[in-house]
């Protein structure tokens, strides 16, 4: 079979190929073989905290709605929907579904083992094939899927506009090529536009849903509360931020949501967008304080009295996850809830 540096030597393809190929090729893509934990870390591995806030928030928006069907995307080891399922238990009766969505065989084999202890009759768990969603209200989330989502880049120079495309010469080039796409006349010479179709894809079809059978969808992700046009794509490996050529196949490749696109397509579909707020604000709204306080008063332990109070700051520190993981919420119905400011 043609290796692809071969023939990236006579071709170029686009940066959502290559990254979608980097992270997906069957048994070589990055999410073909690594867990999440690896080579970076997300909020539900840090602490079962983010997903006990999460349980909060829906069991918030029960008092008012019924809703009994969770759809994640993007679940990684499958550790947010287990801590959410523990929490949503002890408080609602009436059986439940959950839905886990993934592309990454190896993460779906991992998400069913840590996952087939809760499957139950009163506690469905079902693993899609396809983003094909049961016609009934459910509530879709996700943690750092849309910022995993392969993009494409545009750059303006000298009043042209190029698209940026990967090919090979001894290594891995990021190249210039002229492109016919049409942007906004306001760009600037040396402004980068990043778009992700595919994010744009599972986005309408989810909030085409929701305006239909109602539900919503939480998301949280990277990304500034005012994106400027500039690269944001990076690499991680090791814990260690590198350059995506870096290390293709070996690396986590993300970039900074666009937070504003997110919730203007939702707007356009008449639903109603909630944030962006913090991830700092939406976990202590929804109680980790007091939850992480009345979990030391239950222990003796020291040492799990300092590693819960470390997830607390690594959750929540403005500087890190707290202040640079966003969170909005898109609704087809109002909601009460005091922490979003519409
Ligand atoms: C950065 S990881 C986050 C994992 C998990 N949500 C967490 O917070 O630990 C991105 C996840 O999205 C999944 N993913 C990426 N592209 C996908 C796609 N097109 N369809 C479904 N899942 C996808 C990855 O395989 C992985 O599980």
């Amino acid at each position: 079979m043609l290796d692809i540096r071969d023939f990236l030597k006579i071709n170029h393809i686009s940066l959502s190929r290559f990254i979608n190929y980097c992270l997906y090729k069957k048994d070589q893509g990055f999410y073909q073989k690594n867990s999440i934990g690896t080579h970076f870390i997300t909020s539900p591995e840090v602490s079962q905290l983010f997903g006990e806030c999460i349980a909060i928030f829906f069991l918030l928006i029960l008092k008012k709605y019924k809703i009994s069907s969770f759809c994640e995307l993007g679940p990684g080891n499958g550790t947010l929907m287990k801590d959410l399922i523990i929490i949503l238990k002890k408080f609602i009766k009436d059986s439940m579904s959950f839905y886990l969505y993934e592309k990454s065989i190896f993460l779906k084999n991992l998400q069913m083992n840590n996952l087939s202890n809760f499957n139950t009759t009163s506690c469905e768990i079902n693993f899609l094939d396809r983003p094909k969603f049961k016609k009934e209200p459910i509530f879709f989330f996700c943690n750092e899927f849309f910022d995993a989502l392969p993009i494409n880049q545009f750059e303006k120079v000298n009043n042209s506009w190029f698209e940026k495309r990967v090919t090979y010469s001894k290594r891995y080039k990021i190249i210039n090529v002229k492109t016919f796409e049409k942007f906004n006349k306001n760009y600037k010479n040396g402004d980068i536009i990043e778009t992700s179709p595919l994010s744009q894809l599972y986005l309408i079809k989810i909030l085409k849903h929701i305006k239909q059978y109602g539900g919503g969808f939480l998301i949280f992700d990277y990304g500034p509360f005012s994106k400027s046009n500039i690269n944001t794509l990076q690499a991680l490996h090791n814990s260690k931020k590198c350059d995506i050529l870096d290390f293709p196949f070996q690396s986590d490749i993300t970039y900074h949501v666009n937070f504003k696109d997110l919730t203007s397509i939702a707007n356009k579909l008449g639903l109603i967008s909630y944030g962006p707020i913090t991830q700092k604000d939406f976990l202590f709204f929804h109680g980790i304080n007091e939850r992480v306080l009345n979990i030391i008063s239950q222990t003796s332990s020291t040492e799990k009295v300092e590693s819960l109070n470390k997830q607390f700051e690594r959750l929540t520190s403005p500087s890190g996850m707290g202040g640079l993981i966003k969170c909005i919420y898109i609704s087809r119905e109002k909601i009460d809830s005091k922490v979003f400011k519409l």
